[in-house]
C-alpha cells in the first residue's frame, strides 16, 4: 500500500503536495518523493518518512505536481527505489500504488528495446512503457501503455512540458477533487479534505486528464465519463483513519484487500518457486512470536496436509537457546515487521546451524530479509494498530503459498491439487468480507459479555491456534484475561477455573473434530458457562450446544482459520472498545520488539 497525491492549479504545487501527502502517511512510510512541473520537470525524493523528504527538499517553483509515499513490495526502500520513477530522458514522471504482476517480462522486452532503469521496482516499467507510446496527447499515450499491464494500480503521470496530471486505477483507489481554479488527486479523500470536499471517484479501468480548470474522463473503451461529485462530510480528524473510530478497525476492514493484494502474480504458475526447486527438506521448522508465532502454528497444520512435511514449531526465544539436533530442517522465520529481535536471533542461529532459512515478512528491506535465503512478503500495507491483524491473516496465505511450493516441490501435491488450492485461495477475501458484514451483530454480542474478567477460547487441530490468537487479541487489547486450549485438554486441569462467570468461545467448525468438539462443549455448558461459537453457515446442531452462534461460508476446513480469526479479531476489538480501552496503543506494548 502506498499513497498517491497530485495538484494542479494557480498556486505553487510544492506545499499542497507535501501537506496532503502527510495525511496519507498510514499508507507507507519508507520513502516519498516530489515530481513538480516548472521549468521542465523537477524530481526530489528520499527514503525515510516525508518529514525527512520536507527537510532535505529544495525549493521547487511549479503549479503542477505529484508525490507519493511509499511501503515497498517490489525493491527495497532506498532513494532510488522511491516514487516519483522517470523515463530515460527525465521527461516524465510516474506515481504508483499497487503491484504489476508481470512487470518482469515487460521489464525484459523494454532493455531489449534500449531502456534504461535506474531502480529495481515494478513501478519503472510503466515510465518507460508511457515513454515508449507518447507522441502529443499524454492521456492516449498512458491508456496505450496500461493494455500491457498486468496486476492492479492506481497511477498518476505528468510530463515536464504541460501542466496536466493523467491517472488511471485498476483496484487501487484514486479520487479527484475539485476546487476552483484548482483540481488534486489522492488515493483517499483524507488527503484533500483541507482542500475541498468535493470528489469525484474514479473506477477501474478509466483514465482522467486533469488541470487547474478541467477534469476529463474516459473509459476502457475510450468513451467520455460524465460523473458529479460527490459531496463528502467527514471532518478532516475522522478522515486520517479513514472515517475508521480506530486503525485497528481500519485494517480489520482491509483485509479482503491485503489477501487479494498477498497473491497477486503468485498463484498462476504451476512451477514452484527457484529457491525451492532441487530442494527437497526433510523437515521443516517455524520459529516466530506472538501472534507470527500463532500463524507459525497453523502454519505447522498446513504444510503437513499440503506437503506430508513434518514440521515444527517453536517461540525464537526459545529456539535461540535450543541444543543442535540432528536434523537439517528448512527454518521459517515468521515475522511481520521483521525486526523482532529474537526473530533475528533465531535466523542467524538457524544459519550457524547449517540450516537454510526463510523469511516471512511485511516489510521490505527488514532486517531479516537480509538475513535470510529466501523471502516471502506479505503484502499487508502498514500496520499503524499495535495489535496484529492483517499482517496475522496475510502471514497464513504465505503459508498456504509455502505450502504449495514445498507440495509441489516433493510431488505431495497434484497439479489438480494445486488448481483446487488456487481457487479456494481466490475465495478468501470473500469469506472474509462475510464475516465484515456481520461486524454489528459481533460488536452487539461482544456488549454483552464485555463486563467478564475471565474468557476461555478452545478449538481442536487447526483451530486450536486460532483460539489462541483470540486469546491473545483479546487480553491484549480489552485487557480482559484470555486464554485458549485445546478443546480435548479442558479436563486434564483447565475445568477447575470454568465457571458461570467465564464465557468460552468455541471455534466449532464441521471439520474431522467436530464431533469431539461438541462433546468439550458440552463439558463447559454443563458446568454453566456461556458459550459462544464460531460455526459453518447452515449448521443446524451447533445452536442446540451453544449460547450464541457466528456463522461463516463453508469452506474446505484448511481455510477456515482466515474467516475465523477475523471474527475473533473484532469480538476482542468491539470488547475493547465496550471497555474504554485504548485500542490502538495498548498499555506496556510496543509494536516493533527490537530487545531481548
Ligand atoms: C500481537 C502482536 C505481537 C507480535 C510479536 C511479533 O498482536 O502483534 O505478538 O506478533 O511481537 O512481532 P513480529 O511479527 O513483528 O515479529
Amino acid at each position: 500500500m502506498c499513497g498517491i497525491v497530485g495538484y494542479a492549479g494557480r498556486r505553487g504545487a510544492q506545499p499542497i503536495l507535501l501537506e496532503c501527502l502527510k495525511r496519507l502517511e498510514y499508507r507507507g512510510y519508507d520513502s516519498a518523493g516530489v515530481a513538480i512541473v516548472g521549468q521542465g520537470l523537477q524530481l526530489f525524493k528520499s527514503k525515510g518518512e516525508i518529514a525527512v523528504l520536507e527537510s532535505m527538499m529544495p525549493q521547487m517553483a511549479g503549479t503542477a505536481g505529484i508525490a507519493h509515499t511509499r511501503w515497498a513490495t517490489q525493491g527495497k526502500p532506498t532513494t532510488e527505489n522511491a516514487h516519483p520513477l522517470a523515463d530515460c530522458s527525465n521527461g516524465l514522471a510516474v506515481v504508483h500504488n499497487g503491484i504489476i504482476s508481470n512487470f518482469m517480462q515487460l521489464r525484459e522486452g523494454l532493455l531489449k528495446d534500449g531502456h534504461k532503469f535506474s531502480s529495481d521496482t515494478d513501478t519503472e516499467v510503466f515510465a518507460h512503457l508511457v515513454e515508449a507510446e507518447l507522441q502529443g496527447d499524454l492521456s492516449s499515450a498512458v491508456a496505450k501503455a496500461l493494455k500491457k499491464v498486468e496486476g492492479t494500480y492506481a497511477f498518476a503521470v505528468v510530463s515536464g512540458d504541460r501542466e496536466e496530471i493523467v491517472a488511471a486505477r485498476m483496484e487501487s483507489p484514486l479520487v479527484v477533487g475539485l476546487g476552483d481554479g484548482e483540481n488534486f488527486l489522492a488515493s483517499d479523500v483524507t488527503a484533500l479534505l483541507k482542500y475541498t470536499n468535493r470528489m469525484v471517484y474514479l473506477q477501474d479501468g478509466e483514465v482522467a486528464s486533469i488541470t487547474k480548470d478541467s477534469l476529463k474522463i474516459i473509459d476502457a473503451n475510450g468513451q467520455a465519463v460524465q460523473r458529479e461529485p460527490q459531496k463528502i462530510t467527514w471532518s478532516l480528524e475522522d478522515a486520517e483513519k479513514g472515517g475508521y473510530p480506530h486503525f485497528m478497525l481500519k485494517e480489520i476492514f482491509e483485509q479482503p484487500d491485503a489477501i487479494h493484494d498477498s497473491l497477486l502474480g503468485r498463484i498462476e504458475s504451476l512451477e514452484p518457486e527457484p529457491f525451492f526447486q532441487g530442494n527437497n527438506f526433510s523437515s521443516v521448522k517455524i520459529v516466530a512470536c506472538g501472534t507470527s508465532y500463532h500463524a507459525g502454528m497453523v502454519g505447522k497444520y498446513i504444510i503437513e496436509e499440503l506437503s506430508r512435511i513434518p514440521t515444527t514449531v517453536q517461540i525464537s526465544s526459545e529456539y535461540r537457546y535450543s541444543p543442535i539436533s540432528r536434523e537439517s530442517p528448512l527454518v521459517v522465520l515468521v515475522t511481520q515487521s521483521g525486526e523482532t529481535a529474537d526473530t533475528l536471533g533465531a535466523s542467524r542461529e538457524a544459519r550457524k546451524r547449517g540450516n537454510k532459512t526463510v523469511g516471512i515478512a511485511n516489510v521490505v528491506g527488514s532486517a531479516i530479509t537480509r538475513e535470510v535465503d529466501h523471502t516471502i512478503f506479505t503484502r499487508a500495507g502498514p500496520e499503524i494498530g499495535v495489535a496484529a491483524t492483517k499482517t496475522f491473516v496475510t502471514q497464513l496465505v504465505a503459508l498456504y503459498l509455502l505450502a504449495m511450493e514445498l507440495g509441489t516441490q516433493n510431488r505431495s501435491m497434484t497439479a489438480q491439487a494445486r488448481r483446487a488450492m488456487v481457487t479456494n485461495l481466490r475465495n478468501l477475501p470473500r469469506a472474509v468480507q462475510d464475516v465484515l458484514n456481520q461486524a454489528p451483530l459481533i460488536e452487539a454480542l461482544a456488549n454483552k459479555y464485555a463486563s467478564a474478567r475471565d474468557m476461555y477460547f478452545i478449538g481442536r487441530g487447526i483451530n486450536y491456534p486460532v483460539a489462541l490468537e483470540g486469546a491473545l487479541k483479546t487480553k491484549e487489547i480489552s485487557y480482559i484475561h484470555g486464554e485458549g486450549f485445546p478443546a480435548g485438554e479442558l479436563k486434564h486441569g483447565p475445568l477447575a477455573l470454568i465457571s458461570t462467570e467465564s464465557p468460552v468461545v468455541a471455534v466449532a467448525v464441521r471439520d474431522h473434530t467436530y464431533e469431539k468438539m461438541l462433546g468439550n462443549i458440552s463439558e463447559v455448558s454443563a458446568r454453566g458457562s456461556p458459550v459462544i461459537a464460531i460455526g459453518f453457515e447452515g449448521d443446524s446442531e451447533l445452536p442446540k450446544y451453544v449460547d450464541e452462534a457466528i456463522w461463516i461460508r463453508e469452506i474446505p476446513p484448511i481455510f477456515s482459520p482466515v474467516p475465523t480469526i477475523v471474527v475473533l479479531q473484532l469480538w476482542a476489538y468491539y470488547l475493547a472498545k465496550a471497555r474504554g480501552c485504548p485500542i490502538d496503543k495498548p498499555r506496556n506494548i510496543a509494536k516493533t520488539v527490537t530487545v531481548e
